[in-house]
Parts: structure tokens; sequence; C-alpha cells
């Protein structure tokens, strides 16, 4: 590959709010270094269709604060077919793109690395996904603004839960991670988290949940949708061990994927973008940029999709200290 002129920037996987200000970023940096940009739209399904726009200063005026992604998103079942991907390349090459930057999680990530090694393109990825389940960053972009919809969310049930002395049980994103439900959980103040990280007793729930009755009106239970028993499921099982209780289940949903940008998510977002972009000129691909311990950090796809299965112990710790 030779010199970059043209830098091609896209969403893909499930939207993540800050992912607008991350193409804001790649595109403004990009114009800063007099390179060319083009947006794909629809992620890898936009890229094997054709659909690619050029962008200038103007088409991110005004997007920093707007969740979604301007671009669109899809999960694209035709990129990960041979045929798919040489579709996508022959558009690489009609529009002349040098290099390429993707916004998204792990599929997104996974598609790159076999796309980037197929056919030489320089790629780099930047994680934009509300699970924040990416090894290589503190925090991913939505992550944050995804936490902070659910305590806006579980203080406002908390106000009826304390009204009615009711047990709630709240269901959170993540599809595989607890992280949502771990930090949402902390910062609402939950009774108990429930993660696939982290093994349940359900005897010993069971018993706080009993003794906290005496000195608590209200009681809520996070549980991660990643969890082999969902919400629905612990809920059916407090209410047949407690039939007493007055139990109520509330499914979030993708409410909490949607919205403003937190600052630290805008600001996430812009860091990573120029560093992607500068990156990509240094001679960079074929990884994910990240932010660790407040430094840019650089970590080769295949080991950021790693699945993250430690909980850090502290978090946990505090949650028995603090739930009851
Ligand atoms: O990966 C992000 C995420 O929001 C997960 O937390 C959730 O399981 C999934 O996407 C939902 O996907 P969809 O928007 O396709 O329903």
């Amino acid at each position: 590959m030779g010199e970059i002129k043209t830098i091609g920037v896209l969403t893909s996987g499930g939207d993540s709010p800050g992912m607008n200000a991350a193409i804001r970023a790649v595109v403004r940096t990009s114009l800063y270094h007099n390179l060319n940009v083009v947006g794909v739209m629809r992620g890898y399904e936009g890229l094997i269709a054709g659909e690619l726009v050029p962008m200038n200063r103007k088409s991110v005026s005004n997007i920093i604060g707007r969740g979604g992604t301007i671009l669109k998103t899809t999960r694209s079942a035709a990129f990960r077919t041979p045929e798919g991907r040489m579709a996508a390349f022959e558009n690489i090459q009609k529009f002349k793109i040098d290099a390429l930057v993707v916004i998204g999680g792990e599929g997104t990530f996974t598609g790159a690395n076999v796309f980037s090694q197929e056919y030489g393109l320089p790629v780099l990825g930047l994680p934009g996904t509300i699970d924040n389940d990416l090894i290589g960053t503190d925090y991913t972009i939505g992550y944050d603004t995804a936490i902070n919809n659910v305590i806006s969310a579980v203080d406002k049930i908390r106000d009826t839960a304390e009204s009615h002395a009711r047990v709630f049980i709240i269901e959170v994103m993540g599809r595989d991670s607890g992280l949502i439900a771990l930090r949402s959980g902390i910062g609402s103040g939950a009774e108990a988290i429930l993660i696939p990280e982290s093994e349940t007793d359900i005897e010993e729930l069971f018993r706080r949940l009993e003794e906290s009755r005496t000195y608590k009106s209200s009681r809520i239970i996070m549980v991660a949708e990643g969890r082999h028993a969902g919400g629905l499921e612990v809920s059916e099982k407090i209410k047949e061990r407690f039939p007493k209780y007055d139990v109520r289940l509330s499914i979030l949903g993708h409410i909490q994927r949607g919205g403003s940008p937190t600052c630290m998510d805008r600001v996430l977002a812009s860091r990573l973008g120029v560093a992607a972009v500068d990156a990509l000129l240094a001679g960079h691909k074929g990884e994910m940029v990240g932010v660790v311990n407040n430094a840019i950090h650089f970590t080769p796809f295949h080991n950021a999709i790693k699945h993250i299965s430690e909980i850090n112990p502290n978090l946990l710790r505090i949650v028995d200290i603090l739930s009851l």
C-alpha cells in the first residue's frame, strides 16, 4: 500500500452514543492532514453496495451531541462471505480509498481483521459499543452514556418501587457481558447485581432479600441480559419463593442505547478519532485504538475481540459491602 490520500470511515454493529463524535473527529483530522474522506453508509452492507459519499467539514457540523450514527449501521451477513468482501474491495478501489476506520464492536473488528488481511488494506478500529466488552481500552464509546441512561431510569423506578414497597428486577443490556449491570447497579444502589461473569448463590440472594425486608421498603435487583437466566427467570424464582412479595420486572431495552452522548463519551470519541487518523499516517494497521490508563493504546484486532471474563474484584466487593 502506498501513500494515504483518502480515508474511508464507517460505523457497524449496534449503534452507540458517541459514534457521531468519532465520525466527526475522523473527518476533521483527515481534513487537517489534507486528506480526502469518504463516508460509507450502513456499515459493511453499504460498502458492498457502493453507498459511499464524500465528506467535508460541513458534513459533520453539529453532530457531536447527537446519539445514533449519521452514517447508519447494519450487522452484515454478506461481509462474512469472500464474495461479499470482494464486492466491498471493488468499491474501495473504485472510490480510491487507501485506508479505512471502522467504528464498532466485536463483529465489526472480526470482519475488519479478515478484510484487511485478505486485501492488504490498512484498517484501524474505534471501540464503539455500549457493552464495554473489548480488550485494550478502559472504556468503549457509548458505555458511559448507556450506564447513565440506566441509572436515570432506575432512579425513576426506585420512586415507584419505594412507594409500593416492591421488589423490582431490572434487566439491562450487554449481550455477553455484565459490565453495564455492574456499574449501573453500583451507581443506582441496587440491592443485588446478577452478571454472567460471576456465580450467583440464589439461596444467599433469597436470604439477603428476606433480611433486608425488615429495614428496606424497595429492593432492586439488576440482571444482565447475557446471563443464562435473565430477568424473567429471576423474577419467577423470587415470586415462587416469596409469594407475598410484590414483584415487578422491567426490561430497559433499547432506551439504553439512545440519546445525547455524555461529555465523557464525546471526549473519548474525539481523542480516539484523532488518534486513529494520526496512527494510519504513521503506518499502524490491523489494530483497535483505545485508551488505557488515560493514554492512547493499540491492540491487534484478534486480541481486542477476546471475550472479557474477569471482572474487577474490587467492584464485586463494593457491591457486597454497599448493597445491603
Ligand atoms: O452490542 C450492543 C447491544 O446493545 C447489546 O447490549 C445487545 O444485546 C444487542 O446490542 C442488541 O442488539 P439489537 O439492537 O440488534 O437488538
